[in-house]
């Protein structure tokens, strides 16, 4: 089937590249993208066309962390560092989850907000408990979801009794999980929570699934400086804390590192070299003041970076509000630098929650031809009035920062349009 959107046309194909095409035609045939011009081509007269007038055609975003469980807290209790905010806030929510009535009714209303604030593909942490993960598997993907979604792994430092598995079990359990994992636009990822969190044991099994079944990892690295301390002590043999994941064959091409806050020269070179994926978690960092990452310095030094809204810690679902609090903290670390780094402009921003997030899925650069078409379209009729007309480029950026659910009036995931609003 072919079909054309029909719209002020914006995405981005590289860090701080914005193309802008006004009233322009995003052509789909099948759900996939087959191009993006200023008329019609003659022999496309036939396609049905969805015409969004002067509307902002824009890509989806990308959440490349974030925490299912957690949802139940959001915007609560951002009052302790990592360590004990898990210990005393964290842990006993995630532990509600082994009631799957309660698991069906949190992860429902995460998956309609997430699509319907035009997040269309996430990599999700979700409890220790197999049938509450198939459960937010299930959710996500009747949404319009995809991407993946990981069944946590602890058997150590956790809440024992509570919120904590044996070591055996965490293995079993884990296989099957995988073994009943039969969804279409969701996959899962392993999910070691953090290195505190698993045994040697643990680690090197999961290395093992991972290797013999092809899969990705998902974690936390260098987020607050208690647990950089608690993981050194717990592998004294190394060095830095990218060196734990690596001995279990866990740090490698597309495993994903929520944080990455105090990762030195050292440790950003092996995330460099090593294809392992930053996932910057900007509003979560402040909330539970784990510190101001460098990520201007991070992308200068060609990693590659993501952003995640890390719910709880974060405590903004919508991606838009992800992007501008990014570009906020971005410029906290200007300051905290004497002014010798440079923010993140808004380009920049969009790019990283979209298009960089995007590219993780194998997707290509902005609306690229042969992918199947993420996007959302923005109606900014109810902003206030402006001084002067605005171009769309200033659309945008007002966008960025000031759009609201409402707003989004459309959403497109993997080549269906699955929210639309009059
Ligand atoms: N490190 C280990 N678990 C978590 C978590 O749930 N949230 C955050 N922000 N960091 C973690
Ligand atoms: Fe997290």
């Amino acid at each position: 089937m072919r079909e054309i959107l029909k719209g002020n046309i914006i995405d981005t194909l590289a860090l701080g590249q914005l193309r802008v095409r006004e009233q322009g035609y995003l052509l789909l045939e099948d759900g996939c993208i087959r191009g993006v011009c200023d008329s019609v081509p003659e022999d496309w007269a036939d396609a049905a066309v969805h015409d969004y007038g002067d509307g902002l055609i824009m890509q989806s975003f990308a959440d490349m962390h974030l925490h299912g469980p957690q949802y139940p807290m959001l915007g609560m209790g951002m009052d302790l560092p990592l360590m004990d905010w898990l210990d005393t806030y964290t842990f006993p929510v995630e532990a509600r989850f082994a009631d799957l009535d309660y698991a069906r009714r949190t992860y429902r209303r995460l998956a309609s907000d997430l699509i319907t604030n035009g997040t269309t593909r996430v990599c999700m942490f979700s409890s220790l408990h197999t049938d509450a993960t198939w459960i937010l598997m299930e959710e996500l993907e009747k949404a319009g979801v995809t991407g993946y979604v990981g069944k946590v792994n602890m058997d150590r430092n956790g809440k024992p009794g509570v919120l904590q598995e044996e070591t055996e079990e965490s293995i079993r359990e884990t296989l099957r999980w995988l073994d009943g994992c039969h969804f279409e636009h969701i996959k899962p990822i392993l999910t070691p929570r953090f290195t505190i969190s698993c045994t040697d044991e643990l680690m090197a099994a999961l290395g093992r699934i991972a290797r013999e079944r092809g899969l990705y990892v998902q974690s936390h690295l260098s987020e607050n400086d208690q647990e950089i301390a608690f993981t050194h002590e717990l592998h004294p043999d190394t060095q830095r804390y990218w060196e734990t994941y690596d001995k279990f064959g866990l740090w490698k091409d597309h495993t994903l590192m929520a944080h990455c806050v105090w990762s030195d020269e050292v440790e950003r070179r092996a995330i460099r070299d090593a294809g392992v994926v930053v996932v910057h978690c900007a509003d979560s960092n402040t909330n539970i003041c784990s510190g101001v990452c460098p990520v201007k310095r991070m992308l200068d030094e060609g990693l590659q970076v993501t952003l995640g809204s890390d719910i709880a810690g974060g405590a903004q679902l919508p991606m838009y509000k992800v992007i501008a609090a990014t570009i906020r903290t971005s410029k906290t670390r200007r300051m905290l630098d004497n002014w010798q780094s440079d923010f993140l402009t808004v380009e920049e921003g969009y790019y990283l929650g979209t298009t960089a997030g995007h590219r993780y899925f194998g997707a290509g650069e902005g609306f690229a031809t042969g992918d199947k078409l993420h996007a959302i379209v923005i109606n900014d009729w109810d902003f206030p009035e402006t001084a002067k007309p605005l171009s769309v480029q200033q659309r945008f950026e007002r966008a960025i920062y000031m759009t609201h659910r409402h707003n989004i009036v459309s959403v497109w995931s993997e080549g269906r349009e699955v929210v639309h609003r009059d």
